[in-house]
């Protein structure tokens, strides 16, 4: 049986993936080995070992390459589920060269964003003998007419991902992986308060009307349904995804807007919310200077709904309900998300 090493396995995603292998008995819990960025005595490396009999835990974090070298010795397939620090990826407001005192936003450079993380991961991975790698990208850059990822994206959130993918693309042509999996994981259907306008589901958000930049359908994904077809894909015979990218997401034609979802929010509440779309730069100023948010982290989300515009996440694909079939499950609605976490 392959060993198998799960990055971020404390947290939602790795998490679920971690659950979805013990429940449905995909492999033996010897056959895992759970990371976390946290030491040996912690409470989550304890939480961790807990899980199951067998289990194993192991120190890696991103920010120590050979950490991550030494927790993926001996493993065959290594889960890359992407670093949770989008700080990293904020564009910066650098002084222009022209020394009139006017700053401008520039691109952080590749390398340099979430993908610095990734890079160590991955970089460990090849030093520690590991041929397949299967990572855990975002359900952006659908095109809906080919009905097919692309390589280019609106949103910045995207970005990280999208360097990941080709700095993977690249090692495997060079023959230095045998075998890449990239999952382009759809959008948590838990999410969907960070899309509507960073919108408190406990009931303390009075907002009848939700200023956004841009509205589109989303194919929301439950992350307990994330986890379960990840872990089916990272216990399938090496050659059935190997090499393959490919989108793990809920079909387009129950696909929601946020206008859509501010309505079953509304319905939850019993208190109507409604959405209004007033454009990339009343949005950046909205929620800067009346929210008080960061202007970077805004700026660097505020892409996403031009994404959205563009149906980059109107995602039509059946592979998650195919996967899911084979453990005998299916998708929660986003409907149903909705309701299980809305106060009024
Ligand atoms: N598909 C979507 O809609 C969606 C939504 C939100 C986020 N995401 C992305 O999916 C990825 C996972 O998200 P999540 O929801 O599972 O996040 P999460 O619940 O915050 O978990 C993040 C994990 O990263 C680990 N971690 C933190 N710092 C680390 C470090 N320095 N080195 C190694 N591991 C570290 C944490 O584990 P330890 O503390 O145990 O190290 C934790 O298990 C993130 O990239 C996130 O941006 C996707």
């Amino acid at each position: 049986m392959s060993t198998i090493a799960i990055a971020g396995a404390s947290g939602k995603l790795g998490g679920a993936t971690l659950s979805a292998l013990l429940a449905h008995n995909l492999i033996p819990a010897s056959s895992i080995i759970a990371l976390t960025s946290s030491h040996p005595g912690s409470s989550t490396f304890a939480t961790l070992a807990a899980t199951a009999p067998g289990l194993q835990v192991r120190h890696a974090s991103f920010e120590d390459p050979a950490s991550f070298e030494q927790a993926l010795a001996g493993v065959d397939r290594f889960f890359l589920v992407s670093t949770p620090h989008v700080q990293l990826d904020y564009d910066r407001l650098v002084q222009e060269g022209d020394g009139d005192g006017k700053k401008k936003w520039v691109e952080v450079p590749d390398g340099e964003g979430r993908e610095r993380h990734h890079r160590v991961a991955v970089d460990a991975a090849v030093k520690a003998g590991v041929r397949c790698i299967c990572y855990s990208s975002l359900a952006f850059a659908y095109d809906p007419q080919r009905k097919a990822g692309k390589s280019t994206s609106k949103a910045g959130v995207m970005r990280a991902h999208l360097r990941t993918e080709a700095y993977l693309a690249r090692l495997r042509d060079e023959g230095r992986l045998e075998n890449v999996t990239v999952i382009r994981e759809g959008l948590y259907a838990e999410s969907w308060p960070l899309y509507l306008g960073y919108f408190a589901p406990d009931g303390a958000d009075d907002r009848r009307e939700v200023l956004l930049a841009g509205d589109g359908k989303v194919s929301w994904t439950a992350i307990r349904d994330l986890g379960i077809a990840s872990a089916v894909v990272l216990t399938a015979p090496s050659g059935e995804f190997g090499n393959r990218l490919f989108y793990l997401s809920t079909r387009a034609r129950t696909a929601k807007n946020l206008a859509e979802i501010a309505g079953l929010v509304g319905a939850a509440r019993g208190r109507e919310v409604g959405v209004r779309v007033v454009g990339r730069r009343e949005h950046e100023r909205y929620y800067v200077e009346e929210r008080g948010l960061d202007a970077a982290a805004v700026r660097w989300w505020a892409g996403t709904y031009e994404a959205l515009e563009e149906g980059e996440c109107e995602v039509d694909d059946g592979m998650l309900e195919e996967l899911l079939g084979r453990v005998g499950v299916k998708p929660e609605g986003v409907e149903e998300v909705v309701r299980r976490m809305v106060k009024g």
